[in-house]
């Protein structure tokens, strides 16, 4: 078969939130671009990942016409309860903070929001892709090569080129000299989504000497809920009846009663924190999951995906409209002050809420102190609540086309 070449000003590499976003930030400064992703619309958007947005994250999309189903769907809330020792404890975090907030809106409705306004707009997306490379990187016309769904090879010439193809993805490996920064938890997250009203209005993290528990949820009918459990347990040791009587006992509050319902999904996530530098090789720059890998305690991973993606979208601008290169050049040092605040905190909340296979006495104690100091102190509160609810929001100033 032939090979077909084509053109395009920026190739986005992976249609998750931060390669959708980015084209959609893109054609509002008139820069086209063309996504490709490895897997189907269907299962793009069936993915269950995370759920909360910063207060900047919300405002941010809602400016770039992306509001309307969140505005309607989202769930705004307040502030978390921290559970330790017996005890619930609320931090309110627009009183601590001066008013700021989080929404529950889950990823897969962020990316059904991005497909349909992409494909309502014309946007360019190529599903069930395979073979993906890209060469010419250090020159201004890198080319992107990947196998139609039909195994037709495409050869698609570019300006730039954004990995956004998440921690398994081909673009990072591509760097040469990279640094990087890794830490492994020993214990995972098992996730379920239950049919069933959220039993709490707002979340509830739960520290327990058997090991951390979360309420979350995705809508009034629906909620997710976390438990820790070892690195690579297999699903199948947790029956349902086994993950509510945990749940059960993690979060129980005199008082208080966690509602069950049928199990809609059940998996095992594994926590691990990862930053990788620099985020750019000539013409390739990195974004989201592909660069940096926080555990989810702390909410922040779809907030740092996009937020390097409106810092992106605004370096290409900038390149590609303007002909100038310095907020391309200072792209990853801009991304990875935010993306280190993220780190540090999300490792703080993950390290002081769960409890370790080794754990001894001594870190249980340090542990319950620093808990009593965040539930006590009203600077220690605010410290939490500033970074919780988003300490960097990004704007996004579209240069003019
Ligand atoms: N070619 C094309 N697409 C690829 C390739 C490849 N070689 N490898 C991976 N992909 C696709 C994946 O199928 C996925 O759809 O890239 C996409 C990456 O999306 P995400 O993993 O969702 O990453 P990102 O967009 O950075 O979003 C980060 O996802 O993991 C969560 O907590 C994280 O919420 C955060 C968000
Ligand atoms: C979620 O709703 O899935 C969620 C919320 C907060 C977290 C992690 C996950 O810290």
């Amino acid at each position: 078969m032939a090979v077909v070449r084509g053109r395009t000003q920026v190739g986005i590499v992976g249609a998750g939130p931060a390669g959708l976003l980015l084209s959609h930030l893109l054609a509002l400064s008139g820069i086209d671009s063309l996504v490709i992703e490895n897997r189907t619309r269907a299962y793009c958007e069936a993915r269950q990942r995370a759920g909360l947005l910063e207060a900047g994250t919300v405002e941010l999309l809602r400016s770039v016409g992306l509001g309307e189903r969140l505005d309607a769907e989202g769930m705004e809330h307040g502030g978390i309860y921290l559970q330790f020792a017996g005890e619930r404890h609320h931090l309110d975090f627009r009183e601590l903070t001066g008013g700021r907030w989080v929404t529950i809106y889950a990823q897969t409705e962020i990316v059904k929001d991005l497909f349909a306004a992409r494909l309502a707009a014309g946007g360019a997306i190529e599903f069930s892709v395979s073979g993906v490379s890209m060469s010419g990187l250090t020159t201004d016309t890198p080319v992107l090569s990947y196998l139609s769904e039909t195994g037709q090879r495409h050869e698609i010439t570019c300006d730039v080129i954004a990995g956004c193809d998440g921690f398994h993805g081909i673009s990072r490996p591509l760097i040469p000299d990279l640094s990087v920064w890794e830490r492994a938890y020993p214990y995972a997250w098992l996730g379920i989504l239950a049919e069933v009203p959220p039993s709490t209005d707002e979340l509830i993290y739960s520290r327990h000497e058997e090991g951390f528990a979360l309420h979350t949820m995705r809508t009034p009918h629906i909620s997710r809920l976390y438990l820790q459990v070892p690195p690579d347990t297999p699903i199948e040791s947790w029956p349902d009846d086994r993950i509510w009587a945990e749940l059960q006992h993690r979060l129980a509050l005199p008082g208080w009663t966690l509602k069950e319902g049928p199990i809609l999904e059940k998996a095992v996530t594994p926590m691990r924190s990862f930053v990788a530098a620099p985020m750019r090789y000539g013409r390739l720059f990195l974004a989201g999951d592909a660069a940096h890998i926080v555990p989810p305690t702390g909410a922040k991973g779809l907030n740092l995906a996009l937020s390097d993606v409106v810092v992106l979208a605004t370096a290409f601008g900038e390149l590609l409209n303007r002909g100038s290169p310095a907020l391309a050049d200072a792209y990853s040092g801009t991304c990875l002050a935010r993306v280190w605040r993220a780190t540090h905190f999300s490792w703080w909340m993950t390290s002081m809420l769960h409890v370790a296979p080794d754990q001894d006495t001594f870190e249980s104690q340090l542990q319950l102190s620093q808990l009593r100091y965040v539930t006590s102190s009203r600077a220690a509160a605010t410290t939490l609540a500033e970074n919780y609810s988003g300490y960097h929001p990004v704007r996004y100033n579209p240069p003019p086309p």
